[in-house]
């Protein structure tokens, strides 16, 4: 298959922001679909993704008067048209060969926040160059913390308006959806933002420790680095991968400015619960004026209408702007987000919520 067989046009059929998953396919190769769309191990936790979202109905009410509606929102203080953010997706050129900078412009284009991955193939001063005024860094700590903040720096530097510090990777095994699929990391591809890293000292291999075990150490995260992170930056600090409300509790107490409740789509420990199973939980610890965001599993509007209806405040879109990037480029992502928010201002048309603010709990039934 051509490395990339990316359409200029929006194909026909393309009538719901989820078709583009069911088109990946057809425009990326087997292994590099295999890679986006694979969990972790046996896709116990993806596959629940997706089944939380079915376990809720939306109850409609027919005496709703939505003329003034309207699906704006504050954010840390950054004004939105709509409560979809993207997700940080490492190396989108493995969609597209422009990656992250269609991406990037496809957000310009529809007013749209994006939060650009430290794993991205372009580096972060180009994706925000195209990435118009809402952009946030996601940061991935390194071996040697000054290479840390000099990324936060760079983000700073660069017009980012908030760190994202992901905190469920610490360690990860090879897919094996995409392993069976003869995925390779192409040798060409290595982070961007990463080519000017300390060398990292040369560490004694412990061969009594577990692989698992030593990787993990390496990458661990405690209050003493979170704390040391604000002290550094100005910015506000969101911590993605949060699913235990007692975490969520430390982390708020620690001074975070926000949280997303997400399982990195899966892609982690496999046998988690779906992140919507938790997000009502998380929600009531830490409270009505936090700032709490979603992502996993969202394929639809309805779907993040469900999600904000639980507590989330807005919601991330992760493989399905992957999926949009490899069938039209800018033009898929930014047709995908506009197909999302139709999506979601009928969840909103017909249960009568007329903001944000108005989509509670009570608007789904469950079972
Ligand atoms: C191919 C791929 C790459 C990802 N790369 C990152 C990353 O670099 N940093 C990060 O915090 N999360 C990363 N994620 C997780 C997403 O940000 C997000 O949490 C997840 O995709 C949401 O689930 P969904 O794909 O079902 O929407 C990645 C996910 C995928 C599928």
């Amino acid at each position: 298959m051509a490395k990339y067989k990316t359409l200029n046009h929006i194909p026909s059929g393309v009538l719901n922001a989820s078709d583009y998953e069911s088109l990946a396919p057809s425009f990326i190769s087997n292994e590099n679909f295999g890679y986006i769309s694979g969990g972790s191990g046996f896709d116990k936790t993806l596959h629940q993704n997706r089944i939380s979202f079915s376990q809720y109905n939306i109850i409609p009410s027919v005496f709703s008067d939505v003329r003034n509606a309207s699906t704006k929102l504050e954010l840390l203080g950054e004004s939105l048209e709509h409560p979809f953010l993207l997700a940080p997706l490492a190396y989108q050129t493995l969609a597209h060969k422009n990656g992250e900078i269609a991406t990037a412009q496809a957000c310009e284009a529809t007013d749209t926040l994006m939060v650009a991955s430290t794993l991205s193939s372009y580096t972060m001063e180009d994706i925000s160059k195209n990435a118009g005024s809402h952009k946030w860094f996601q940061l991935y700590l390194q071996d040697n913390f000054k290479d840390t903040l000099n990324l936060i720096k760079r983000a700073e530097n660069s017009g980012y308006k908030a760190i994202v510090l992901t905190i469920d990777a610490s360690v990860q095994l090879p897919s094996r959806t995409a392993i069976n699929a003869g995925f390779k990391m192409p040798n060409d591809l290595y982070p961007a933002n990463l080519t000017d890293l300390t060398p990292s000292i040369t560490e004694t291999i412990d061969e009594q420790k577990s692989e698992v075990f030593r990787i993990f150490a390496k990458n661990v995260i405690n209050k003493e680095i979170i704390k040391k992170i604000k002290e550094f930056t100005n910015l506000p600090l969101l911590i993605k991968g949060v699913l235990n409300p007692n975490d969520a509790l430390a982390l708020k107490e620690l001074g975070v400015e926000g949280l997303i409740v997400s399982n990195h789509g899966g892609r982690t420990l496999d046998g988690v619960p779906a992140s919507l199973v938790m997000l009502a939980k998380i929600r009531q610890v830490v409270g009505d004026d936090f700032c709490l965001l979603f992502d996993s599993g969202i394929r639809s509007g309805d779907d993040a209408f469900k999600a904000i209806a639980l507590g989330a405040n807005a919601v991330l879109i992760g493989r399905l702007q992957v999926y949009a990037l490899c069938v039209a480029g800018a033009l898929g992502v930014a047709h995908m987000i506009k197909l999302l928010r139709q999506e979601f201002e009928l969840s909103m048309a017909l249960t009568g919520a007329n903001s944000i603010e108005d989509i509670k709990e009570s608007l789904l039934q469950k079972g």
